[in-house]
């Protein structure tokens, strides 16, 4: 019994360490989609899935942040994301498929949109859209 003290006590020291570097490598507050970002991405894209705008965001943490942080969607007007991604595509940096891109690019633009920098789907049209 006693033989293992040493180990239990070390590893909640060890989880902190993971956790602390984990958190310190993730940009900060790379949302989630939510319900209203399906609403107004479904305005661009009839049938797109909440689940398929996860994905693009799991595959843009997984595909982009090789070489630099990653970029909040925020961060650009939502219409500059599929030229972004294209010079990304032009210079070699990704080599993904373009279903993969295409889900990288949804996502990132529905997340732009939420900040108000989309000039895409017609305010009017996405109405009772609240402010966050
Ligand atoms: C192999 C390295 C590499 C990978 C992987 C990569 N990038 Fe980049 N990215 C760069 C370099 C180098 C720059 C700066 C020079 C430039 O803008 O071309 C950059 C710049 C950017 C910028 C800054 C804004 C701008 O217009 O320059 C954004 C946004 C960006 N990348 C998005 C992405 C996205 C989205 C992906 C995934 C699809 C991605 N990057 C993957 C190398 C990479």
């Amino acid at each position: 019994m006693t033989v293992l003290r040493p180990a239990t006590r070390a590893r909640p020291a060890v989880r902190a360490v993971v956790l602390l570097a984990s958190v310190a490598s993730c940009a900060p507050a790379l949302v989630h989609p939510g319900p209203e970002d399906l609403r107004r991405a479904a305005l661009l894209w009839p049938g797109v899935t909440l689940e398929s705008l996860e994905q693009g965001r799991a595959l843009y943490v997984q595909s982009c942040a090789g070489c630099h942080h990653l970029h909040l969607p925020e961060e650009l007007p939502a219409e500059e994301w599929p030229k972004v991604i294209d010079r990304m595509v032009a210079a070699n940096h990704v080599d993904l498929r373009p279903d993969a891109l295409e889900a990288i690019s949804r996502y990132l633009i529905a997340i732009s949109a939420r900040a108000g920098r989309a000039a895409s789907p017609p305010a009017a049209a996405v109405g009772g859209e609240g402010h966050r």
